[in-house]
């Protein structure tokens, strides 16, 4: 039997200065058992981190992955590996289902490999009943961790190799930002960067602000430094990551707007295209409207989830803002950026909803005409006020998501249809998956452009012509 062990499960205090230069001392101390196990296996020990969930989770994979390059660990994209991290979700349940059912075949793969290891941590690990649950099922996981103790990984990694039972180490939230640890990119020409962490908003069907934490901003000055770093690293697009950036920098010491801090990024020299997720339509102020007016540099593309279209369903969201009022400013952003992409988030079949309130988010879809729109159906999450509420059936749930999707698809394919014949940029972030022959680039409205081209165009900003819609992509040819 497994020996189960709980090192902390309180906020600890930390001193951030301090703790990145205590890391980095685990960091060494991690790359020793890197290479005792190298030298046992005559190879490279392999690492493999899977991410589940949104951009924020990305970002931190990629911390991840920086710590374990640094300590010694060979990156691979299969899960036939000596160390797999699943960078888990738990956003909606489906989302937790397939951790579940991809942990069996971790197992299998286990058994044959004694000198794997197994990590989870995100989200999902944040629930106490996931952590009940996988203390007794799914007892062949050596490491759990949360999203507010991600920085120190290195140390946790170390306890992992010292220990033979199964770390489970948890904060129910923290007040710190840990600065200037290594990171990993995935892309070496495009980076996400944090500006903030946690979600004060507590919409009422949404786990995150329990599983994430109280909203933090990050010092301006730190980002500054970050983004500069990336530019001489070759960055040229970055995404400023928050779960609501528009509130960004309220509760620093000395407080800045969103939009200032966008306009310090755009002078930034190198970046080119500077994008951000998510606006939260509530805080979406006239001054960063201005700003990406006047900017150089900010994409073309605004995300700004909807929800709901009826102003009743939305109340008890408590997403504070009404049908007219995100109408209004869905107008105001139009008439000042008229080139403006608008993509939107839609749940359907929130507690209480009926055919009449799905009848409104659809005449938005209809006045709004958005570019893109991601529709949910709508996922108890256990602890949220949703969750308390009376659920609506599944069939007319279902009637009702259809009818969504259908006209999403309307308007997004009449949208892209518009760029037809034009010329835009695009930074060219691959090679088709289906075709060598062509790469595949983003345009600043985050349209997705297939060219015939040379692979060492990847990571440069082209022209190109927009030859032929297909829907939700253009197959162009660069001018
Ligand atoms: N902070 C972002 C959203 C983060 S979650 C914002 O406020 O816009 C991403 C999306 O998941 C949300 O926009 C919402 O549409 C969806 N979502 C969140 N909780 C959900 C739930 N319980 N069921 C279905 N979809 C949900
Ligand atoms: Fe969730 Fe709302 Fe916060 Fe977005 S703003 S993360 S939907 S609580
Ligand atoms: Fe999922 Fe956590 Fe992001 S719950 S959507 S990974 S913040």
């Amino acid at each position: 039997m497994t020996e189960q062990k709980t090192i902390t499960q309180i906020t600890e205090k930390i001193d951030g200065a301090r703790e990145t230069e205590r890391q980095i001392a685990f960091m060494e101390k991690a790359a020793g058992y890197v290479q005792e196990l190298s030298e046992k296996l005559g190879r490279k020990p392999t690492c493999c981190v899977v991410t589940f969930g949104c951009q924020m989770n990305a970002r931190d994979s990629e911390k991840l992955s920086g710590i374990l390059e640094k300590v010694g660990y060979e990156l691979v994209e299969r899960e036939e590996a000596d160390f797999v991290i699943y960078n888990t979700c738990t956003v909606r349940d489906n989302a937790n289902q397939r951790v579940y059912g991809r942990l069996g075949y971790l197992n299998g793969l286990k058994k044959k490999n004694p000198h794997m290891k197994i990590a989870l941590c995100g989200c999902m690990m944040q629930e106490p009943a996931v952590i009940e649950k996988i203390r007794k099922s799914y007892r062949f996981v050596d490491l759990i961790f949360g999203t507010h103790n991600i920085y120190k990984f290195a140390e946790l990694l170390t306890a992992m190799f010292e220990s033979d039972g199964m770390i489970v180490d948890i904060w129910k939230d923290t007040d710190q930002i840990v600065e200037d640890l290594p990171v990993e990119r995935k892309y070496p020409f495009k980076s996400g960067i944090n500006i903030m962490f946690g979600c004060n908003n507590f919409c009422s069907y949404c786990i995150v602000p329990y599983v994430r934490g109280r909203e933090r901003s990050r010092n301006p000055k730190d980002i500054i430094r970050e983004i500069e770093k990336l530019s001489g690293d070759g960055v040229k697009e970055i995404m400023l990551l928050g779960q609501n950036v528009n509130s960004y920098g309220k509760n620093l010491d000395m407080p800045i707007t969103f939009a200032q801090l966008l306009r310090e990024v755009e002078k930034i020299d190198g970046i080119e295209r500077i994008r951000f997720m998510t606006s939260h339509p509530k805080d979406l102020s006239d001054e960063l409207i201005q700003v990406m007016k006047e900017s150089k540099k900010i994409c073309r593309h605004l995300h700004l989830p909807l929800q709901s279209g009826s102003t009743e369903i939305l109340t008890k969201m408590n997403r504070r803002y009404t049908k007219e009022q995100y109408l209004a400013l869905v107008e105001k952003i139009r008439r000042e950026i008229p080139d403006m992409a608008i993509t939107t988030d839609i749940i359907v079949g929130f507690p209480g909803e009926t055919r009449a309130d799905v009848d409104e988010t659809i005449d938005v879809i209809n006045k709004v005409q958005y570019d893109n729109a991601f529709t949910f159906i709508y996922s108890k999450r256990s602890g949220t006020p949703a969750a308390a509420m009376e659920q609506v059936p599944e069939e007319e749930v279902k009637e009702n998501f259809a009818r969504v999707l259908e006209t999403v698809q309307q308007t997004a394919k009449k949208r892209a249809a518009l760029l037809q014949g034009q010329t835009h940029s695009a930074l060219v972030e691959d090679v088709n998956d289906q075709d060598p022959e062509l790469l595949t680039g983003r345009l600043s409205n985050n349209m997705i452009v297939h060219f015939k081209g040379e692979k060492d165009l990847i990571g440069q900003i082209v022209p190109v012509c927009l030859k032929e819609c297909h829907g939700f992509y253009y197959l162009g040819e660069r001018v």
